[in-house]
């Protein structure tokens, strides 16, 4: 049976052991990186431990947790020559229709909110990665997300060829012209992954710079082990929860 606070993303039946956690205030939680770094493993199994402890969660994912979102995403992941700009306001639509029917709600009801790429995929992508001026990707997230911030932001951090090469899976299906791995699969379609390598890398620049200008950040390198990733992030979330009013033996495993 699926859980009517999963969105797009599918875990099966987790049933709650204690009755939920209150928390004083909505939280939102992004995960952030390139390609492949870990984002959904991540995020899906954060949800899944704060599930099992009673705190009342939700997970999403950016640009399609939305019907709208995922109508754009198709548009987006299709369209063969979009420029920059075109591409940022899709996304910012998305974004403003997913804050609007699904986060914000979410948030007024004191859940933590996990979501997979938020709005600093749109600075490194966009921005850092396609040149387009990050003054005005900064306006145009404040207005989609009506100022709402995050407040705890994960970036798993990684070579981009290690992370292209575990979503490829096997290497042999890049093929290397011209120093640009393109990506081949039988979905042909997924833009991101098959540009070149030297915008993957400024992309992780562009993260790595951003992540230094806020508090909200935790960088974590992302070429170690799923499981001591996620007691990295479990342990940041625990803090987080203590701040907003969450008991620490409620927390304990
Ligand atoms: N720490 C890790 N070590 C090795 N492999 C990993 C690790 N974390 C995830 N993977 C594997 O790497 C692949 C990509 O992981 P995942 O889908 O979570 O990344 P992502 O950042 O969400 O990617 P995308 O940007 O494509 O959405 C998956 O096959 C996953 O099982
Ligand atoms: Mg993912």
């Amino acid at each position: 049976m699926k859980n009517s606070n999963q969105h797009s993303l599918d875990f099966g039946d987790i049933a709650p052991k204690l009755e939920k956690i209150n928390v004083k205030k909505g939280l939102l939680i992004t995960f952030e990186g390139g390609e492949g770094v870990g984002k959904s493993t991540q995020a899906n199994n954060l949800y899944q431990q704060l599930e099992k402890y009673g705190v009342d969660s939700i997970i999403t994912q950016e640009p399609g947790g939305s019907l709208l979102g995922n109508s754009i995403r198709k548009w987006i992941k299709s369209s063969g020559n979009i420029s920059p700009l075109s591409e940022t306001l899709l996304f910012e639509a998305a974004r403003s229709q997913i804050m609007t029917e699904i986060i914000m709600p979410a948030l007024k009801q004191n859940k933590v909110v996990i979501v997979d790429r938020f709005i600093d995929s749109t600075i490194s992508y966009q921005g850092f990665g396609h040149g387009l001026d990050i003054e005005v990707i900064n306006k145009l997230n404040k207005i989609a997300t009506k100022n709402i911030t995050p407040d705890l932001t994960i970036l798993l951090d990684i070579d981009p060829e290690i992370a292209l090469s575990r979503v490829s899976n096997q290497t042999d299906l890049f093929t290397e012209e011209k120093n640009i791995k393109k990506r081949v699969d039988s979905e042909n379609q997924r833009r991101f992954e098959q540009s070149p390598l030297e915008f993957h890398k400024k992309v992780r620049e562009g993260y790595l710079s951003t992540s230094k200008n806020e508090k909200r950040w935790y960088v974590i390198n992302a070429n170690q082990k799923s499981d001591d990733i996620s007691k990295l992030i479990l342990d940041i979330t625990k803090k987080l929860l203590i701040k907003n009013g969450v008991s620490e033996i409620r927390l304990e495993d």
